[in-house]
């Protein structure tokens, strides 16, 4: 996505302050040398942060290596695996680089496949930018009238975790303090219903003033936020409501006996998550981006898929439950499925005929979502109990034959020719 220097400048600032706030609002003094860290810091994602993976190397070799920026001291070994300044963040106790570690997942007491989402280091880094941009006041300047940019918007392919990461990092909100909503945009979404949504969400502080219930604050999800539908003059009406919320902080009263007259909405953070405008998809307009940070979220790497699957894989084959051999092939299973997925994404391309060629880690979550269905079924025992069945009595090879199938449904159900 194109976002003009302007924004990126803006943001740039914005991030910067978000990160001094850390330790002025405590009263810590900031050195020199902190501020240079930070500053690289805020420059780095603000200017590049829209970048693709292999571009983030480029940008740290070719512009901050050669202006000498404080980068942190990245070892042979790590540079060789293509860590670059992306991969750190500074760390408030030692003031120092430090590399960004995922945090340990809990697995929850009832376990449902598609609600679980582990930490991996893409929603890390994301989610650290969403929470530090948290925390700067929601009223940039009182007497410009200017508004905080507390918002964050993910952009990326489809199946890159956008949604996954912004719903992993609602269930981190301190519920004392923070509501949730989430609003999904499409085609058809209009004006009003954006309103409504909203306004169902808010109630009545004093005459013309709302806010979120309970005197919380409020963060709004707006998935797919560039679906909207462009109208004849191009320009996408839902979108302009929205920013106007965001940048005059109301919307009119749509009631009879009050209508037309403003009403003040506070305490509101938006997080939005859009498709890259490529390919016929639409982009946002350059008005609502100045108000978002806006972050590119790559598609997630073999490494990060392995950690996910193989860790809810471990959780759904409890050692208590299932026996050695079992338990012994869920690495193996797992790095077979991302070779497998892998390899049809490299080798089925999608074409005007077969447009539906797309392989994305949706496909390894139906995989994996059935056979999680298998594993947890009747108190986990139709994998251990196949030695009563007729044809596979060793439940190895029974994961193994289920694993082959739920492939199959996924992968090659998909292909329409030899
Ligand atoms: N961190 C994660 N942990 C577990 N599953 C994940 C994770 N990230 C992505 N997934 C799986 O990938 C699928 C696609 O992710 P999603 O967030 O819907 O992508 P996007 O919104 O970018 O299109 C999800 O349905 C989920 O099953
Ligand atoms: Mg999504």
């Amino acid at each position: 996505m194109e976002s003009p220097e302007v924004v990126k400048t803006t943001m740039m600032i914005n991030l910067l302050t978000a990160c001094l706030k850390e330790y002025t609002s405590s009263g810590q003094q900031v050195d020199f040398e902190l501020f240079e860290k930070l500053w690289c810091f805020s420059f780095a994602w603000s200017i590049a942060g829209l970048f693709e993976s292999n571009e983030r190397q480029k940008f740290h070799k070719e512009v901050l290596e050669r202006v000498g920026a404080a980068l942190p001291n990245i070892s042979a070994q790590r540079a060789f695996d293509k860590e670059t300044v992306f991969d750190y963040f500074v760390d408030p106790k030692t003031r120092n680089w430090a590399n960004w570690k995922p945090v340990e997942w809990e697995p929850p007491k009832r376990m449902v496949f598609s609600q679980l989402l582990i930490p991996t280091s893409d929603s890390t880094r994301a989610e650290y930018i969403i929470e530090k941009l948290r925390t700067l006041d929601e009223q940039r300047s009182e007497r410009r009238k200017e508004v905080g940019l507390l918002n964050t918007l993910l952009v990326g392919g489809a199946g890159t975790a956008k949604t996954s990461i912004v719903l992993m990092n609602s269930t981190r909100l301190d519920t004392e303090r923070y509501n949730f909503k989430r609003i999904n945009f499409s085609f058809y979404t209009l004006p009003h219903n954006f309103q409504e949504s909203i306004d169902s969400e808010v109630e009545k502080k004093n005459a013309k003033n709302y806010c979120p219930f309970q005197g919380k604050k409020l963060v709004v999800f707006l998935d797919d936020f560039s679906m909207p539908q462009i109208n004849e003059w191009g320009d996408q009406i839902t979108l302009e409501i929205t920013r106007q919320l965001i940048d005059f902080r109301g919307f009119y009263f749509l009631d009879k006996e009050e209508r037309g007259n403003p009403k003040s909405i506070a305490g509101l953070q938006f997080l939005a998550a859009m498709n890259h405008p490529t390919n016929g998809r639409n982009d946002v307009p350059n008005r609502i981006k100045r108000l978002f940070f806006s972050l590119n979220v790559p598609p997630p790497s073999d490494k990060a898929v392995e950690g996910i699957y193989g860790r809810i894989l471990q959780e759904l084959l409890p050692k208590k439950k299932y026996s050695e051999d079992v338990i012994g092939m869920v690495q193996p299973l797992v790095e077979a499925t991302i070779q497998l997925w892998m390899g049809a994404s490299a080798k089925l391309m999608p074409t005007p005929t077969k447009f539906h060629y797309v392989f994305t880690i949706r496909e390894l979550a139906r995989v994996f979502g059935g056979m999680a269905r298998v594993a947890q079924a009747s108190q986990y025992k139709v994998i251990q109990d196949c030695k009563n069945l007729k044809d596979v009595k060793d439940p190895k090879l029974f994961l193994i034959g289920l694993w082959r199938h739920e492939c199959q449904r996924t992968f090659v159900d998909k292909l329409i020719n030899n």
